[in-house]
């Protein structure tokens, strides 16, 4: 397989020493948040969680992306359920890390743009890693602090973030810092409300409710998405951006790390190698593989070695699952919101994939054009990036992924998600965006029926990709597909995806 695509944005990429920290941080627990027991749409968990309401729940990247099989999750599943656990429910299946450097856009709905600004995402979301930036900082400060500096010399860490120890020292139970001659301390700041500590132990942006102000509401009783009340929020804006640097640094080397995970050397690829000589295979897998480009049409989406397009496609899997929301549980004004006007509201709709993701994307303030970006080009020309002029006649620019900035939203992207690779497929079960699929078998028998299977009660939405047909394959041939499929187990370096030695807990 040719290097994945380049990530201009992030300078670290090839870099050994961030390439090993990075490593660590993806086997790392200790950056994971408590148990929240909801599902994305903040409703109730029905089934259990990874740990006691409150209690850490220790998750780490490579918990849910095992990198040893297949960077997918084997770790949640109870009986029903098809997506993935963190400290919630997520409202999707689990995805892969390996390869996933291969991809322009991620996640199912596309809502990213690269591989650091995806972690910026999930470390902070309640169903998934639900651990907040400080804790990052202290984190680093507390274990880390040599490997960082040698890493990010261009990027000194705050004097005052110290010791967690001195830190909780000046701390009341309430999180406040303690008054001093009724004053606040210096070490502390009142500057946007109550006397908090400059660098609070956790602590996250806050969300804003419709109609709340954006400002710092000490005490808000959003607990699920404010765990940490508004601890930041009232922190000063240099602070902030000096922490956020500490964030993006340390997701950058996890991205470093990621870009080395890519499998190769699968039977398929042997067999390829070889110039697909008959009987090297196996009758079944070959006579699948002639299928797959052939009769089933499965190129026209898997292709190349990866075997993706780069593109979302609605091939008729429904919203359907426990905590996968259907349009309805999204009402008008609430969290995940469908019936609000997309073309003016931030909403979250989240049922209706890539239009959703892109819309995020278009939101997003961790782009590769953002001031987070290490690609200078990209980020000095970001006013241009709503001209669609701009984006045809600059195609190249920010990596290619320009086009996506000023991409105007469609009713084809309703219901649409994205191709996802096929390597280690008969690793990384349960399948498509809402895990509806146990088997690969399964998933075959869905493309024969051209996509139209019985929705169980769930809801399809858009409409069905017109490459999406009946097949009329015989069992046999259902078999042989899946005998293909399983030939694109591969290798990866076993020093790449050996555990590393990570340091014990920092005491929070
Ligand atoms: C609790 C399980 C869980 C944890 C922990 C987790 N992820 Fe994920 N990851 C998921 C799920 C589920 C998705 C799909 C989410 C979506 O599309 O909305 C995903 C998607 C991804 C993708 C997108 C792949 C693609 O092809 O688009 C990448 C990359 C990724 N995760 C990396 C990470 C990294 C790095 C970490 C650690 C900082 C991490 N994940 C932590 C569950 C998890
Ligand atoms: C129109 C484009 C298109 C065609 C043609 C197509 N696929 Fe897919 N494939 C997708 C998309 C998009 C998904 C994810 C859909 C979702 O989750 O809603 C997917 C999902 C899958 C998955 C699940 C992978 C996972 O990690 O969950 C497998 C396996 C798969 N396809 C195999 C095939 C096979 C075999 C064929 C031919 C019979 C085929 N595909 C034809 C676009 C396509």
């Amino acid at each position: 397989m040719g290097a994945p695509s380049t990530d201009t944005s992030n300078k670290y990429i090839g870099n050994p020493a961030a390439i090993a920290l990075g490593k660590q941080f993806y086997f790392d627990k200790d950056f994971s948040g408590g148990e929240v027991y909801a599902d994305m749409l903040l409703r109730p968990m029905t089934t259990p969680g990874r740990a006691p309401l409150g209690q850490p729940i220790k998750v780490a990247c490579n918990t849910c992306h095992e990198v040893a099989r297949g960077g997918s999750d084997h770790t949640s599943d109870p009986p029903g359920n098809t997506v993935s656990f963190g400290g919630g429910a997520y409202d999707v299946n689990g995805q892969q890390t390996i390869n996933a450097a291969y991809s322009d856009l991620i996640y199912w709905n596309g809502r990213n743009d690269s591989l650091w600004s995806q972690i910026v995402a999930v470390a902070e979301s309640h169903v998934s890693v639900n651990g907040s930036r400080m804790r990052v900082a202290w984190r680093i400060i507390d274990a880390y602090r040599a490997q960082y500096t040698a890493v990010f010399p261009d990027y000194p860490l705050p004097p005052e973030l110290d010791s967690i120890a001195a830190q909780k020292a000046l701390l009341l139970p309430d999180g406040t810092c303690a008054l001093v001659n009724s004053a606040c301390p210096a070490e502390c700041q009142a500057t946007n409300g109550p006397c908090l500590p400059r660098f609070p132990l956790e602590g996250r942006p806050g969300f804003v409710r419709p109609g709340q102000q954006p400002v710092c509401t000490w005490g808000s009783t959003e607990t699920i998405l404010q765990p940490y009340g508004d601890a930041w929020d009232c922190m000063q804006l240099a602070d902030q951006l000096a922490i956020d640097r500490i964030y993006v640094n340390w997701t950058k080397a996890i991205a470093a790390y990621e870009y080395t995970l890519i499998s190769n050397n699968s039977p398929f690829d042997r067999w390829a190698a070889a110039g697909f000589p008959a009987g090297m295979l196996g009758p079944s897998a070959e006579r699948g593989a002639r299928l797959f480009v052939g009769k089933a049409a499965c190129k026209e989406c898997h292709k190349g070695p990866v075997f993706i397009d780069k593109e979302f496609h609605d091939i008729g899997v429904p919203q359907l699952g426990t905590y996968v929301p259907r349009t309805t549980d999204c009402p008008v004004g609430d969290w995940c919101d469908c019936a609000g006007d997309d073309r003016f509201e931030p909403l979250n709709c989240l049922p209706i994939g890539a239009r959703d993701g892109l819309r995020k994307l278009q939101a997003s303030k961790f782009r590769r054009d953002s001031v987070w970006s290490d690609d200078e080009d990209c980020r000095r020309h970001f006013t241009l990036h709503t001209d669609p002029n701009y984006a045809k006649d600059n195609p190249a620019e920010c990596d290619g992924r320009i086009q996506y900035y000023s991409m105007a939203l469609t009713d084809e992207q309703r219901g649409a998600w994205k191709t996802p690779s096929l390597r280690d497929v008969a690793l990384t079960g349960p399948y498509m965006h809402n895990g509806m699929y146990k088997t690969l078998r399964e998933v075959v028998v869905h493309y024969n029926k051209g996509g139209k299977i019985d929705a169980m009660g769930g809801e399809v939405i858009g409409t069905i990709d017109s490459k999406i047909k009946v097949l009329n394959l015989t069992d046999q041939e259902i078999d042989d597909l899946v005998a293909f499929l399983e030939s694109l187990t591969g290798q990866i370096d076993a020093a790449v995806i050996a555990e590393p030695v990570v340091p014990p807990d920092s005491a929070f």
